[in-house]
């Protein structure tokens, strides 16, 4: 997989051209949304990856085997910064997300040791409104127990079946023991395929 850093940007002035698929990797602060690219990207220092929660603050895209966008989305939910920021945030996240038209999926990243955070939920429930498509990503899995694992994802399931009537695609990762690459990169395999069908339908 041939992966490159294409450029930073915070607003739709700053997003590269748009005309690959392109799959957004959202969630809260600290819940291994680097690493996880790194993991699909087989390389260790791309998205710059860290103990302190905060670093990623600008929409970070990513081409692969330019045939596909990855773009790296700060996290939300890190109490340490002020409410402007906070702001900020929400402004420049949102407004990818509802404006961008290439973008396909968002990947929304929870950490699999934690029931239902209400920044999650909050999250999941405005792509919902905004019927954007999603997927739920499960990190850090080698921190827990298989089926400590399972349980855990079982009772989020259950958590949003009170509210979904279907369930997302759901995808169960570990970035430190390289577990869930596979499955991600065949579901966007997947994805750009019926992407690139609609495309030529287009104008057949
Ligand atoms: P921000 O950019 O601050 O929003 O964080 P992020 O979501 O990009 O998280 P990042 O990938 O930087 O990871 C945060 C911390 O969690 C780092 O110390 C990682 O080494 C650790 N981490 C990430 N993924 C895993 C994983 O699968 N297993 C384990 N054990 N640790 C992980
Ligand atoms: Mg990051």
């Amino acid at each position: 997989m041939k992966v490159n850093f294409i450029k930073s940007a915070q607003d739709p002035k700053g997003y590269p051209q748009a005309k690959l698929p392109e799959y957004a990797f959202v969630g809260r602060s600290n819940v291994g949304k680097s690493s996880l690219i790194n993991m699909l990207a087989d390389a260790k220092g791309l998205a710059k990856t860290s103990s302190t929660p905060g670093k990623t603050r600008l929409l970070n895209f990513f081409s692969v085997d330019d045939q596909w966008i990855l773009v790296d989305v700060p996290g939300y939910g890190f109490a340490k910064i002020s409410k402007s920021q906070r702001e900020h945030w929400g402004d420049m996240v949102r407004d990818y997300v509802l404006k961008r038209q290439t973008l396909l999926y968002t990947f929304v990243l929870v950490d699999s040791r934690l029931k239902p955070q209400k920044s999650d939920t909050a999250f999941l429930e405005w792509l919902g409104e905004n019927n954007l498509p999603f997927a739920l990503v499960f990190t850090k899995a080698d921190k827990l127990s298989r089926n400590k694992v399972h349980s855990n994802v079982a009772a989020y399931k259950r958590a949003l079946l009170e509210k979904w009537e279907e369930l997302p695609p759901i995808f169960i990762t570990s970035s430190e023991e390289k577990t869930g690459k596979a499955e991600i990169l065949n579901f966007i395999t997947g994805c750009n395929s019926e992407y690139g069908s609609l495309v030529t339908g287009a104008f057949n």
